[in-house]
């Protein structure tokens, strides 16, 4: 951890985060800064949110929250970055603002403090050390907090690792200590399992690679669940495209990026199996690279899934749907009353969106997506809605075979979807396409660059909402 979170430190440093909404509320500060006078002043003459004095004695800042958590969120973010810049290492935060806004830009300012240095010999890392005294926000929700963060940080740590190091065995050696911090249970198959099952669309991709697949299996069943949810996660530990090879540079740099949705999935079970949220949730995460070697499948191979539907792989580059297949037929072994997929499936959706949202679709009912998209909109992991309609169901049909595993050159990210839900019957779904925002190439405030973790805030806050919901 990159920070670290006090609450009755003795002795407060010199440096202090002065929330608040209105202007009014200064008032409160004036027993503890000299700086309210001059800061009115300022506001006045400058009219800004964010004010700072950098001075010998210490750091002090003022910042007016907004309405809108994702601005303080940012506001987080800046804050941090002046600490940083200037050197800062230790701050108090004050606030009269209330404890949500609070708490968003408490978010925002954490989630800056990330670093990915395992690599570097200069391993330059924020030490940041956040005292708070304020009974606007109680520890209790500051540490559930801190567990959302830790979470985010664990899936851009999984995101991050390049595939000399995090092929599909070290990912489930991986969640399995991962499990042992938490209170979850990691199953994993092996090649062999996984040839009994007939899991034919994870050993279809895995052919062309000398590395085995798992597939693994995150349990969190505390004992009062009354509802089963089960995640579902795109594994791809690597995606060269296999034969349908991707062109490099450009496209393929990035692939490691291709096990997001299961880094998501992996995130959010940490997080609720520390929350401990009162909900049975499991992960399914299908694991593999995709390769070119000797004996991959060719474009115009057919494969027999697990569930016993054929596919005729005609592009061996849109391999994710065939994974999850596997996965998502899996799922109906435990009765679910919703089955999640969250997966860096389709170019077509990046271009659609681009890294700002998370494209969805799935045959869940509208309370179930409103939900969703309310956690959405909350976490800032925006959802925007793409139609199932029959018509484009048409697309995927093969000449030889039950299914193709690409429709045509419109409509990818929905075609994709149309070929998971084929195997998903018998529950109510939900896919999200997270392939523009889970690897982000330019910094975003708070997100940071490279793996940004997105799914995993989504996750927490519709499971906290569902397990709170009566029915
Ligand atoms: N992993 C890619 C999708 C992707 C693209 C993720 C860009 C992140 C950024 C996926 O396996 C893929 O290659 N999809 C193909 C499917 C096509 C061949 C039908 C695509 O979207 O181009
Ligand atoms: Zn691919
Ligand atoms: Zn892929």
């Amino acid at each position: 951890m990159n920070y670290k979170i006090s609450f009755d430190e003795k002795k407060p440093s010199k440096n202090a985060i002065f929330l608040y909404s209105d202007y009014t509320e200064l008032e409160a500060f004036n027993t503890i800064s000299n700086k309210t006078a001059l800061l009115k002043k300022k506001i006045t003459s400058e009219g800004s949110n964010l004010v700072f004095f950098a001075e010998e004695e210490g750091i002090s800042f003022f910042i007016r929250l907004d309405k809108d958590a994702e601005t303080n969120r940012k506001f987080g973010h800046e804050c941090f970055t002046t600490l940083s810049k200037l050197k800062y290492d230790e701050v108090n935060l004050h606030t009269t603002a209330d404890e949500k806004l609070s708490l968003a830009f408490v978010e925002g300012l954490l989630l800056s403090t990330y670093t990915f240095n395992k690599y570097k010999k200069n391993k330059k890392e924020s030490k940041l050390k956040l005292e708070f005294f304020s009974k606007e926000i109680s520890e209790k929700a500051v540490n559930e907090l801190n567990i959302v963060v830790k979470s985010t940080f664990i899936a851009r740590d999984f995101v991050n690792e390049p595939h000399s190091y995090l092929n599909a065995t070290q990912y489930s050696n991986d969640l399995k200590k991962l499990s042992k911090d938490a209170n979850f249970k990691v199953t994993i198959f092996d090649k062999k399992k996984i040839e009994q099952l007939k899991m034919g669309g994870l050993l279809g991709v895995n052919k062309g690679s000398i590395q085995h697949p798992t597939f693994n299996i995150l349990e969190y069943k505390p004992e009062k669940a009354t509802k089963t949810i089960v995640l579902v996660g795109k594994g791809v530990m690597f995606d060269t495209g296999g034969l349908s090879l991707k062109p490099t540079p450009n496209s393929m740099d990035l692939m490691k990026s291709d096990m997001a949705g299961s880094a998501a999935v992996a995130g959010a079970i940490y997080a609720i199996s520390k929350l401990e949220l009162p909900i049975h949730v499991v992960g399914l995460i299908p694991a593999t690279d995709n390769r070119p070697g000797l004996d991959a499948i060719v474009p115009s191979d057919v494969i027999t899934m697990l569930s016993g539907h054929t596919v005729e792989v005609l592009n061996t580059d849109a391999e994710g749907r065939l994974v999850l297949a596997d996965a998502l037929h899996y799922a109906k072994k435990y009765k679910p009353s919703l089955v999640l997929d969250f997966a860096t499936l389709t170019g077509s959706a990046a271009a659609a969106i681009g890294s700002q949202g998370i494209v969805c679709m799935g045959t869940a009912n509208d309370e179930t997506k409103n939900l969703l998209k309310e956690s959405g909109n909350e976490v800032h992991e925006r959802l925007v809605e793409l139609p199932l309609w029959k018509e484009y169901g048409k697309l995927i049909e093969s000449d030889i075979a039950d299914l193709k595993n690409i429709g045509g050159p419109v409509a990818g990210a929905i075609t994709a979807g149309k070929f998971l839900e084929v195997f998903t019957e018998g529950y109510p779904w939900m896919h999200f396409d997270i392939a523009g925002s889970a690897f982000l190439t330019a910094p975003d405030t708070y997100k940071g660059k490279n793996g940004s973790g997105v799914g995993v805030r989504l996750l927490v806050d519709f499971l906290k909402k569902l397990a709170n919901s009566k029915e």
